[in-house]
């Protein structure tokens, strides 16, 4: 079967990297790719947002099936365009999408059905949300409604900055029609996990739980990022938690958005915060994390393209997961200067002799030049090993990243810290 691959970054050589282990795939294309994915696929120049551009690529070269990596496409309603035209795809349908699409949407879903999550109100005007930001007694979080590349949440410490978030994102319009409407929620206290599910819109078959390190620096400092590393199974999320989470959340939200007339077919990925209440939602994402993606591919022993057919036929009950023993964790090596601006064309060296080590190397902003591997974006690449311990994971993903080398790299030390001491 041919496999085309929306997207270009991290999570998507993961998926390639896994889609070529079927024994059912015979070709895959990605688009638009990046230079690690080219080892293993051919990588076309359509843009993950060009549906036009992808319908004609997926009919022209006869794709029997397109998975999609990233978010937006999906917002856009890529997976009607391909239902449409009677082309198999994995993701959901715009109206399912909107979960990630509309931070008011979701929040409104789960209040309809008794999703547990952070108290909030949406606005549609930058004085009422002011004035509600100063009525409240504790800390809160302003989240711009629609997708702002993970940069649209603002943690505020205290009112000044809720209120100067609030200025940015409606009045400076820093995000665009991101900005229409804000959520002002609760700010909530714990340890962060994230739990992703498939599902056909009637089964939720949960993967293992896994752990994000969204902020820039070691000890959880500096400014958000897409993420600088993952690892799963995260063990602070017990399997007591692991059921609530099932169970109060990823199976009410399946079973909310068909009462609505919703099915949702795809991945869907919840970002939950542990509070001493239980696991509350902090966002839904509608595809696989990234760089969660990295670690949870890495450890899934079930072929991917048999979980994609039970999706797409609605078989999913008749499907279980199995799963590698043990653990795995991915550390992102990042740009100078990411998240903030940075300088692309750096010339990467020693991915060969990081790759012997048995680590998994996958590229997320890389680019052919001259022959020479260069960065190409802010997350450069995702070093990912498995072991039958997680400590041992960490260790071997550490001596693979140390080395690689490319000017103005860095990236974070203590990824799965976390979990080795709560051990
Ligand atoms: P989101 O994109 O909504 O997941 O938000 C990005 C990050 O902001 C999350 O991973 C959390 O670290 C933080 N965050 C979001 N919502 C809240 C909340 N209600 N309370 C505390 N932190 C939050
Ligand atoms: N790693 C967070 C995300 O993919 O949204």
């Amino acid at each position: 079967m041919k496999v085309m691959v929306v997207g270009g970054g991290g999570r998507e050589h993961a998926l390639v990297w896994k889609l070529s282990q079927s024994p059912r795939v015979s070709e895959i294309i990605a688009a638009p790719g990046n230079a690690g994915i080219a080892r293993q696929a051919e990588c076309v120049p359509v843009g993950a947002t060009d549906i036009r551009g992808l319908l004609d690529l997926a009919r022209s070269r006869d794709v029997d099936l397109t998975f999609v990596g990233p978010e937006a496409p999906l917002v856009e309603g890529l997976a009607d365009a391909f239902h449409q035209a009677g082309l198999r795809v994995f993701g959901p349908v715009r109206r399912a999408a909107a979960l990630e699409g509309s931070k008011a949407f979701a929040k409104d879903l789960m209040s309809r059905h008794g999703i547990p999550t952070a108290a909030h109100r949406t606005f549609e005007d930058a004085n009422a949300a002011r004035d509600y930001i100063r009525s409240l007694d504790g800390p809160c979080v302003v989240k711009a409604d629609g997708l702002a590349a993970g940069k649209g949440v603002i943690v505020a410490d205290t009112v000044e900055e809720a209120v100067a978030a609030v200025d940015e994102i409606m009045v400076k319009r820093a995000f665009g029609t991101a900005g229409d409407r804000v959520v002002i929620e609760e700010r909530l206290a714990g340890e962060e996990v994230s739990v992703l599910a498939f599902t056909d819109g009637e089964t939720v078959l949960p993967l293992l739980p896994a752990q994000d390190h969204k902020r820039v620096f070691d000890g959880d400092r500096g400014p958000n990022t897409g993420g600088m590393g993952a690892y799963a199974p995260a063990p602070v999320c017990t399997p007591q938690i692991y059921d609530r989470v099932v169970q109060e959340i990823l199976e009410p939200a399946v079973r909310g958005l068909r009462e609505e007339g919703i099915t949702y077919r795809g991945v869907l990925y919840a970002g939950l915060m542990l509070t001493p209440d239980g696991p509350k939602v902090l966002e839904f994402n509608v595809r696989f994390g990234d760089p969660e993606a990295q670690p949870l591919l890495a450890l899934l022993e079930t072929d991917l393209v048999d979980v994609v057919g039970a999706v797409l036929e609605n078989r999913l009950a008749d499907l279980s997961l199995t799963w590698r023993a043990g653990a795995a964790m991915c550390v992102v090596l990042a740009s100078g200067g990411y998240p903030g601006a940075y300088e692309k064309g750096r010339v990467i060296r020693g991915l060969n002799e990081a790759e012997k080590t048995g680590a998994v190397v996958f590229h997320a902003g890389t680019a052919e030049r001259d022959g020479k591997l260069v960065t190409a974006g802010g997350r450069v690449l995702g070093v990912t090993a498995v072991a039958a311990e997680l400590s041992e994971a960490v260790r071997r993903a550490y001596q693979a990243a140390e080395l690689i080398d490319f000017e103005g790299m860095h990236f974070r030390r203590d990824i799965a810290r976390k979990a080795l001491q709560n051990c």
